[in-house]
Formats: C-alpha cells, structure tokens, sequence
C-alpha cells in the first residue's frame, strides 16, 4: 500500500543551494563564510527547509570561485576552519537537516599538487592523471575541442612539450578517470566526508568525467548562432557523455551505498534521454541526476506542460524525479520569467512530483544584479564581453534586511547588492502577507506534510496557451488540484464535473480558503493549489 510506504529523507525534502561567498558574512570581510551560515540556519529551519547544498568550500585559488580546488579534504581560511565545518554538520543534524557537499572530480586546481606533480616531467608516476597529447604535424593542438569557458580546450606546455585538456579555465585542467589511481583517490575523498557524516554529493559536471579515447574532434553545431558562447559552436559528442562515464558513476555509488542513506546528484546537461541514463542501470548511477528543464524550456503554458510529461515518461523504473529552478550558472528565475510569473514557477517547483531544487534568494525574488566590467568577477563573462554570459548578476549577497549592507556584512561586500535591497529582503518579506517569502513558506509546509504533493500521481487534465491544469493524487491522501496561469491575461479552467474543492494556497492569499467549483476563473499571473473535496 502507497500509504505505508517510507521515503528517504532526499525524496520527501526540500533542497536549497547556499552559495557560500554570497549567503552570509560572519566575520566581515565581505566575502561568506561557514559561520555565516551558521547564524543562518534558524532562518532556513523557519522557511521550512531541511536539505543544504554547499558549493565548494575547499582551499582554491578561486579562478573559478572554489571549482578549481587545490585540497579536497581541507576548508578554504576564507569560508573558516574543519571545526567550523564540523559545527555546522553538527547544528544541521541537531535540526534534523542533511548537508549536502558539493563534489568536483573532472578537474582539480592547476596548482593542486597533482598536477604539480604531473606536470613537472613526462614521466612522473602522475603524468596520466590528467591528459595530455602531443600538438599535430603543424604544432596545433591535438583536436578542435573548445574550452566552455571560451577558446581552445587545450594548453600548451611548454616544460614537457606537450598539450593538456581542460573543459574550463586552463587553470582547471582536467583529471583522467582511465587511470586507476585517479578513481582509487576520488573514493578516497568521498570516503573522507561521508566518514565525517556528510549526508551527500552534489557532482560538479559528472557528464565530463571521461572523454572519447581517441580524442576525435567534435562535429560542427548547425544549429551555432553568434550570440551564444562558442563552446556551443561545436556539439561536444566526444569531450562529454562517453559510455565509460557510467562505470565511474556507478562505482562513487557502490562508495555511497557503503553507508546508510547517502545519496549523490549529478549535474548534467543534456537532453532529457541522456540525461536519464545517469540513473544507472537498475537505478545503480546518480539518485538524483539534476532536471534542469525548468531553466531552459520557453515559459509557456504549452512548452512547460510538454516537457514535465516527456520528462516523467523518461524516468526509469523507480527513477525518483527532481526539478531545479535556480543555480549559481544560471539567469535568476524572476529576471528570466518576471515577477509575478516567478510566484506561478514557485507553486509549479512545489507541486511537481519528485525533489525541488531552490537557489538562495528565490525565494524572496531575487534579480539578477547587473554588474559594471570593472567589477566583474566570472571568468565565463570575462572571457566573452560581449557574449553577456556573466555568472556575477546571480550571485550577488543575500538580502536579509533594509541595513546598509543588507545585513549580509557589514563592510561592503564582494560582489554588489540589489539597489531594491532596502525593500526586498527577508525581513520586510516577513511581515508582507503578499510576499515571495510567505508564498514559498506556506508552498514548503504544504509540500512537507502532503504526500500526495511528494510523491502522488501527476496528471495534466487540462492546457491550453495560458495556462494549465494538474492533480496530484495518492491512494490513502487528500488529492490536489493546481491550476497555473502562465500568461497575464485573465483565464478560465472548466474542470470535470464535482471535481471543485478548498484553495489551500494561492498567488493572491484573498483567495486562500475559498472554495472553488467546476469553474475556475484565473487573474494573469495567477496560480492557485487546491485540495480536492473527498
Ligand atoms: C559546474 C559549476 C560551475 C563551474 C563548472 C566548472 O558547472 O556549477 O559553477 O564553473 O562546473 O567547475
């Protein structure tokens, strides 16, 4: 029976991302930090959260803000110390919370000491840890793959006379996984926070870890247009996705499921068949291979409505769903879909089936922040201007209160703040029965204690170029209704005959405990969840 089943704790929990340089200053230098997020934690346990996604806090040279590690077992000074890191384990497990690590293995910093070592002669015993060919005939590198940080992906070595490959920054040169001393330390590695306690991973780029053995040049993209960056100009077929990766998967999950409930998300990139596979065989790959559709399908009603069902129709047997709708890589929801839109996406994240992903500062409407070149941080953008492709607009410090600096810090900070800051921000949100904050706190607490919202049957009844209609039903619970307007115009749903019930939450909380019958009549921008009559 559906009703006495129990799910794991990364199935029915709400996953937050805390990008650490931006969340919260603890001793204000400007920049995040570990006790930062410590201070914070009440706040998220408030908001009804209880999964944390870090991103890197290990020792780096920050090219690439913390991607680009030099000690995978060690805390960076700037984000604090490995007792400030056990702190906040420990305060998240006295909250009943998880933490979730962010895990990079395709590439290490170029002044880890690996690649030190490797670097330093053709024959060092690390030479293959990472991977490097001889230039052609003409003295070009070895093929045409691209960085997708901008330019060739491959460096010149000036030392050893030869080339090796990095996906990103030629500071991040990347590690081989055909060598078994490379997969023998990144088990080592796991093992050493999972020893700790950390609840799970979240894997950096899991669909680069191997490439094509004979570094055969990718094809050209018909599809290339000019203004989008000109690692797209090629289609990756041979740097990413290989066959191999999936062993390498599948043995960090033979790692994890070493300990009881852990659980590893992949990030990947790709079109909805590839990226299921990342589930492994008989479910032996990522728990949670990241859906990122809601970031890159056109926001209508009809493409959103397509792709949840060709998504949920692609999941393997036993395949537990996920949906993201923010990252540090991404456009902020509410500058790609608007304001009152990102309130429709809140609900949306909230009653799809399987885990929600949320990106710090959603969940009051954060914008993006646009940020002067002289000011820029973000490799991606700087290397292409013109491309307007920078990472910094995303980034920026937490909104927390109307205080100078937001109650981020209390010096200026790394990165600007939202001028609107000084009036969206928590704790203005707090007492705004209007807000994005109260919206996602009530959305949260209603997705927690519904099963049939985690884990019931998703069923479209009803869309058309506005809007759409769905149920989430399970056998023993309430059912739900939610109907979405994803235009601004007013519109009408005609539901089944008896099929009305109680508006639990909604855009407009006037509407909230009202009742709704066979009709339902939407403003634009409206979204309303209802719990269906018996
Ligand atoms: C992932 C990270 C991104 C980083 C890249 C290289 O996509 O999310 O921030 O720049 O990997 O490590």
């Amino acid at each position: 029976m559906e009703n006495t089943r129990q799910y794991l704790w990364w199935q029915s929990g709400i996953i937050y991302q805390v990008y650490p340089r931006s969340f919260q200053d603890g001793n204000n230098d400007g920049i995040g930090d570990i006790q930062g997020i410590i201070k914070r934690l009440d706040y998220l346990q408030w908001l009804g959260i209880n999964i944390i996604w870090l991103s890197p806090v290990y020792p780096s040279p920050m090219k690439d803000f913390g991607y680009d590690i030099t000690d995978y077992t060690a805390i960076h000074p700037l984000f604090g110390s490995m007792d400030d890191f056990d702190q906040l384990l420990e305060e998240l497990h006295q909250r009943q919370m998880k933490l979730v690590i962010d895990l990079v293995p395709n590439h290490t910093s170029d002044e880890h000491p690996w690649f030190e070592e490797s670097r330093s002669s053709k024959d060092n015993p690390k030479r293959n840890w990472y991977i490097w060919a001889d230039a052609t005939v003409d003295n070009k590198p070895p093929n045409n793959w691209l960085s997708v940080f901008g330019g060739s992906a491959w460096e010149w070595d000036e030392n050893t006379k030869q080339y090796y490959y990095h996906a990103f920054l030629k500071e991040q040169p990347d590690l081989n996984y055909r060598e078994p001393g490379v997969v023998k330390a990144l088990g080592e590695i796991m093992r050493f926070w999972l020893d700790k306690g950390v609840d799970g991973f979240r894997v950096d780029v899991i669909w680069h870890l191997i490439k094509d053995k004979l570094l055969r040049n990718n094809p050209t993209n018909p599809d290339y247009r000019d203004y989008m960056p000109t690692y797209d100009s090629l289609l990756p077929v041979y740097s990413t996705d290989q066959p191999e990766v999936h062993e390498i998967v599948s043995y960090m999950r033979s790692i994890l499921d070493n300990y009881p409930e852990r659980m590893m998300i992949g990030e990947v990139y790709l079109p909805i068949h590839s990226l299921v596979t990342y589930y492994g065989i008989n479910n032996n790959g990522a728990h949670l291979p990241f859906n990122f559709l809601l970031l890159q399908t056109p926001w209508d009603a009809l493409h959103i409505s397509s792709i949840i069902d060709e998504y949920l129709s692609a999941l393997p047997q036993n395949g537990w769903p996920n949906w993201v709708l923010g990252n540090h890589d991404q456009p902020r929801i509410r500058s790609r879909v608007g304001s009152d839109q990102a309130k429709v996406a809140a609900i949306l994240l909230l009653t799809l089936p399987g885990t929600p992903t949320m990106y710090y500062g959603d969940e009051i409407g954060m914008q993006d922040v646009p940020i002067p070149l002289e000011e820029q941080h973000d490799a991606q953008g700087l290397n292409m201007p013109e491309k307007n492709i920078s990472r910094d607009p995303e980034r920026t410090p937490m909104q927390w209160d109307s205080s100078m600096y937001s109650g981020f810090s209390e010096v200026r900070p790394w990165l600007q703040i939202d001028k609107m800051a000084d009036i969206e921000n928590v704790e203005v949100q707090k007492k705004d029965k209007w807000s994005m904050l109260l919206l996602y706190k009530k959305l949260i607490a209603l997705r927690r204690k519904e099963w049939s919202l985690m884990a019931g049957n998703y069923d479209c009844i009803y869309h058309d170029r506005q809007g759409f209609v769905y149920t989430r039903k399970l056998e023993g619970h309430d059912s739900f209704l939610i109907a979405l307007n994803l235009s601004h115009r007013q519109c009408c749903f005609k539901l089944p005959e008896g099929m009305g019930g109680k508006v639990e939450v909604a855009t407009i909380p006037e509407l909230e405990n009202t009742m709704v019958g066979d009709v339902i009549y939407l403003s634009g921008d409206e979204g309303v969840v209802i719990r269906l009559k018996g």
